[in-house]
């Protein structure tokens, strides 16, 4: 069992890494005495951990809304059915949201806490990897619009964050590598000890070693919770966070957010970025291959020849983090650590895309 803290003054809140399943008298310390409770879950949980949830939460109101699988769920729909049910429930103030699946999940319970009556306390039970080492930490909460992801949402941070690796053990392989490809990503952006554990035991990461992934887990949120702490509101060292998301994010758009995870786009981002560094002078030849031995070894796709600089122009352009007109990228540097920057010769990102 490992304890992390995240947020500052009266938004701190703690982050409970287990192997075990539900640490029953923490999660009700959480919810407190007498107040009710909303799961928010999906149609693609297993039912067997919605049970064990309530189970835990006993002599309680608890309820329970299911969502549909996947992202068409982070809509104004499922927002307003949400809040109607907290009316519905009378919820007060005291009362608690409880997300319990990924990160559609995690962010639609976000948003809705953080708007109902100005704001009620959130507890993120993330039950995908990508949910676990990512969007449950750091108070990013969204919905999307038909204008684009997440575009609507607030920062609000959770009261409490709860990850078990109990739950990595029904995820689908795809959606276990999606997360790898976050978890990998702190090893790149300045998470030296997470990144030697990476390459000396890629065996047991992908056999899903109880004891590595606990490991690999709390690296990685180590350095997420640091980094939202210094910035919640991503207005500068957050954004180092993003390595490989431009491009990733561009591969994701290209591909109608279908056929590819957001993990191995973004994995495919940061080998994108790493040529760039390469080609920037920022790093050298061994590094940029390192970087895509490493991805390779923990059985990630590291080929992005499919996806030219025509295909993925007008998304790198259109992209969150283009300000004032100049594209912003993440590079990163000899000694792994991630920086942003808007001065490069753009011809590198035609070249790494050629
Ligand atoms: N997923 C990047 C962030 O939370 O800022």
């Amino acid at each position: 069992m490992a304890e992390i803290l995240a947020g500052k003054g009266k938004s701190k809140y703690k982050i409970h890494i287990t192997g075990k399943s539900l640490p029953k008298s923490e999660i009700n310390r959480q919810i407190g005495l007498n107040n009710k409770v909303l799961i928010v879950t999906d149609s693609g949980i297993p039912k067997t951990y919605i049970k064990e949830l309530r189970k835990v939460i006993k002599n309680r109101s608890v309820n329970v809304i299911t969502l549909s699988q996947g992202e068409k769920s982070k809509s104004f729909s499922s927002y307003q059915k949400i809040l109607n049910k907290l009316l519905d429930l009378k919820f007060d103030r005291s009362d608690k949201l409880i997300a319990l699946g990924g990160g559609v999940v995690g962010d639609i319970t976000g948003f809705c806490a953080a708007t109902y009556l100005r704001g009620i306390e959130y507890i993120q039970i993330p039950t995908s990897l990508l949910a676990q080492v990512d969007s449950s930490v750091g108070g990013k909460t969204a919905i999307n619009a038909k204008q684009g992801k997440n575009l609507i949402g607030s920062f609000y941070n959770p009261k409490f964050v709860l990850i078990s690796t109990h739950f990595l053990k029904t995820l689908p392989e795809n959606e276990y590598k999606s997360g790898l490809g976050e978890v990998i990503k702190y090893g790149f952006i300045g998470n030296k000890k997470l990144k030697k554990i990476i390459e000396t035991n890629a065996k047991k990461i992908i056999i899903r070693d109880e004891k590595i992934l606990k490991l690999i887990i709390e690296e990685s949120i180590k350095t997420k919770s640091n980094i939202v702490t210094k910035d919640e509101k991503e207005t500068g060292i957050r954004a180092i966070l993003n390595f490989g998301h431009t491009f990733g994010h561009a591969i994701e758009a290209y591909n109608g957010f279908k056929n590819i995870t957001h993990g191995a786009a973004i994995t495919l981002g940061m080998v994108i970025a790493s040529k760039i560094s390469y080609f920037e002078g920022h790093i050298k030849d061994y590094q940029l291959d390192n970087v895509i031995n490493t991805i390779s070894s923990l059985g990630l796709n590291t080929d992005h020849k499919k996806y030219k600089y025509s295909h993925l122009k007008k998304y790198i352009t259109s992209d969150k983090k283009v300000a004032d007109g100049k594209i912003n990228l993440v590079l990163i540097d000899k000694k792994f650590n991630a920086f942003k920057t808007s001065k490069f010769n753009h011809k590198n990102i035609i070249k790494a895309l050629s």
